[in-house]
């Protein structure tokens, strides 16, 4: 009874707001933008039935227990939606995204979602040397390549396997030399929502001759809702002591400096807005943090990194086993696209947390490795688990 009265005051205010739209004030206008989150829901799966290269893509939901639901399409294995409760405990869609492929395709090079690879993040002037044989790479972002070159990951169709009503397997062989890179690379990632709320993608690889391989996910997400504004009041906490300076474009300069006086010390919570805009040459080079953080020595069992959204009290703690990560702060965001809610992808409306090794590794000889050979298997999984702040 009391949920029903409480469903129906929520569908009178957001008639009420709509008809106030009507109106087109601009202050209107943005109330509406805030109210998206009160119609959290996975967009409809029409938009994600295709043929693309004779294979069918769809959209793929999870759900638990507690109603949290996840949207995946295998197209590009992306992760589409991830709908979460609130502090109050109404459903927050957290993953900006697209509501069809053609949008997807249109935002490319933005990756909304997508699992990224070959080699995540980039690899300087192309170019890369393996057993004394050199690769060259295609160069998609300046002089460098950028999240596995012209085609990655992000835009080839995966196969996918519903294991059950929280399990999603998907699959992709990943040819001898496509995009330039050695060695036929059979790929498995499981996306997998768990009863205490946490989404886990965890992946695994084996390949036929030495290669290079760092896989990653690229969802963007808005704590406060996707589409309800700025995520510069969110709250960061990375546990890294350390990050790698980039030059001006982005590859790592090969030190690993300490964050301690810097914009870049995120050890004790503080917004992304704190010192987004300080004058500081690393700040300069990323146009905002586009930076890989080294996590501190840690177990998978540590969250490295907890996010706030300041509006909806919703926090996002991040385990992995991978060494770093790329905290984008949504930089490049121009609003040139229209997103799920019908609000466009605004500078700095979302933020990335991509677990990693660190970007150019196969050219920084005191990086970790990021070699795959045959015979060993590549194994990583990382958990985005969602609770509540009151
Ligand atoms: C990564 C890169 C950024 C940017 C985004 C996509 O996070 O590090 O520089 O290219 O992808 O826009």
């Amino acid at each position: 009874m009391y949920k029903s009265i409480k469903s129906a005051a929520v569908l009178s205010v957001a008639i009420l707001s709509l008809g106030a739209c009507n109106q087109t004030s601009k202050s209107n206008q943005q109330k509406m933008t805030d109210s998206t989150s009160l119609q959290a829901k996975i967009p409809d799966s029409s938009g994600f039935t295709q043929t693309i290269d004779g294979k069918q893509t769809h959209l793929f939901t999870l759900k638990n227990k507690n109603g949290v639901e996840a949207a995946i399409t295998n197209f590009g294995g992306r992760l589409v939606s991830l709908l979460v409760p609130d502090k109050n405990g109404k459903m927050v869609d957290v993953v900006e995204g697209l509501s069809s492929i053609d949008g997807y395709k249109k935002a490319g090079s933005s990756y909304f979602g997508a699992l990224i690879g070959r080699y995540g993040n980039r690899i300087a002037k192309g170019k890369f040397t393996l057993e004394g044989k050199e690769y060259t790479l295609f160069k998609n972002n300046g002089p460098n390549t950028l999240h596995g070159g012209k085609v990655g990951y992000d835009e080839v169709v995966w196969d996918a396997k519903q294991i059950d009503s929280t399990t999603l397997q998907l699959t992709y062989l990943s040819k001898d030399m496509e995009e330039g890179f050695p060695g036929n690379l059979n790929i498995k990632v499981v996306y997998h929502l768990g009863d205490d709320n946490g989404l886990n993608i965890s992946y695994e690889a084996t390949t036929d001759k030495t290669t290079v391989v760092n896989l990653t996910n690229h969802a963007y997400y808005n704590l406060n809702g996707a589409g309800s504004g700025t995520i510069l009041n969110h709250s960061v906490q990375i546990l890294a002591d350390n990050y790698t300076p980039v030059d001006s474009t982005l590859i790592p300069t090969g030190k690993i400096e300490p964050v301690k006086g810097t914009p870049f010390d995120y050890t004790k919570p503080a917004t992304i807005g704190s010192r987004i805009g300080d004058a500081n040459e690393q700040l300069k080079n990323g146009k905002g943090y586009d930076h890989n953080f080294v996590f501190n020595k840690h177990t998978d069992t540590t969250a490295v990194v907890k996010v706030v959204g300041d509006k909806s009290g919703i926090e996002m703690d991040i385990y992995t086993e991978e060494p770093g990560i790329q905290f984008y702060s949504g930089n490049f965001m121009a609003g040139a696209n229209t997103m799920k809610y019908g609000n466009k992808d605004d500078h700095r409306t979302a933020f990335a947390m991509e677990t990693q090794h660190f970007p150019d590794s196969p050219n920084q000889p005191n990086f970790p490795s990021t070699e795959l050979k045959p015979g060993k298997v590549y194994k990583t999984s990382t958990e985005y688990k969602f609770s509540v702040v009151k």
